[in-house]
């Protein structure tokens, strides 16, 4: 694995946030941390003690001028993150997920500061292959993914027009400690809720569709070389190149939990992604990064 950022300020947009809160315990002991985020979705008790927080909206563009001011570094972690509320509020997501960092980025080239951004899989849409490299074309199927689109094409053209250091991640299925079982959360948190309480998990449609299911700490692995890396300009894919269907997934999480609940089947979800597993040799080879974390030992520590 690269280098971790040392010695510098950095701002985590959403950094009460599920993948947020765990870079910001991961950058504060080496530097000078300062968070933004509304607690629309992040929560305070994700808040790290040893950092300067800027609380309110990221498309308050005061907000993010003050937050912004000094940095070297900037992780913008910050969306609206559900898909289904974008598809009910496309207004919502593009000035959250799009316009707010077409500002942030604005700031940071003021300050010269380097941007690694949130990207999604949900940019390729449908996979027509698998595994799905960044080259894949690019078929958004919810306002949500074009959201994204423009956030990861924004980067590209910030590095390639003004010179700035950007670097886009592209997030698969990411699970772990702090996701929560929400009105916006992974199928990890939501089957261990349901198997810990003995009740049914829902699988949703046949159960073979598959997922490619990264662990947060492995995102968090990304984004530190990608914070610290020469190769910027450029998007890469963060997940494991693994796949499990989402019928295994459900009784792996049923023996973790060791849980008596049955698993049922519900209607599919429209639009579902049948498949969906990343072509990892991009980052592998330009930002060394390796998953470390399996899906059993991942799905165990959750349960402890
Ligand atoms: C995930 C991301 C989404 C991103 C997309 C990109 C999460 C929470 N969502 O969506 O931001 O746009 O990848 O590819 O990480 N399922 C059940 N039962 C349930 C809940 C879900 O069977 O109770 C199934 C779903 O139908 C789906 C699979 O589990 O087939 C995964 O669902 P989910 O965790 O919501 O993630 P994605 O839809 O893959």
């Amino acid at each position: 694995m690269s280098e971790s950022p040392t010695g510098q300020t950095v701002l985590v947009t959403g950094g009460a946030g599920f993948i947020g809160s765990h870079l910001v315990d991961a950058l504060v002991e080496e530097n000078e941390v300062r968070i933004l985020d509304d607690f629309s979705s992040g929560r305070r008790e994700n808040l790290n003690d040893d950092v300067t927080l800027f609380e309110g909206d990221i498309r308050d563009d005061d907000l993010v001028a003050r937050a912004t001011s000094g940095v070297d570094l900037v992780y913008h972690t910050a969306a609206l993150v559900s898909v289904s509320a974008s598809v009910e509020d496309p207004l919502l997501s593009h000035s959250t997920n799009a316009s707010a960092t077409v500002s942030l980025l604005e700031h940071a080239r003021q300050e010269g500061a380097r941007v690694v951004l949130s990207s999604s899989a949900a940019i390729y849409g449908q996979p027509e292959e698998v595994p799905v490299s960044e080259s894949h074309p690019k078929d958004p199927e919810s306002p949500y993914g074009a959201d994204k689109l423009a956030l990861d094409t924004y980067a590209r053209l910030y590095h390639d027009l003004y010179g700035l250091e950007t670097v886009a991640l592209r997030y698969f299925n990411v699970y772990g400690p702090r996701q929560t079982a929400g009105d916006y959360s992974g199928v990890i948190s939501i089957f261990l809720e349901q198997a810990r309480a003995n009740q049914p998990i829902t699988v949703e449609g046949d159960g073979g569709q598959t997922r490619d299911f990264v662990h947060v700490s492995d995102v968090v692995q990304a984004n530190l070389a990608a914070g610290t890396t020469d190769a910027v300009g450029r998007a890469y894919n963060v997940g494991t190149g693994d796949t499990i269907s989402i019928n295994d997934l459900a009784e792996e999480i049923r023996d973790a939990a060791d849980s008596s609940s049955e698993i049922t089947h519900v209607d599919a979800r429209p639009g579902d992604v049948r498949d969906s597993r990343a072509d990892i040799s991009r980052i592998r080879d330009a930002l060394d990064f390796e998953p470390t974390v399996t899906l059993a030992d991942g799905l165990a520590s959750l349960c402890e």
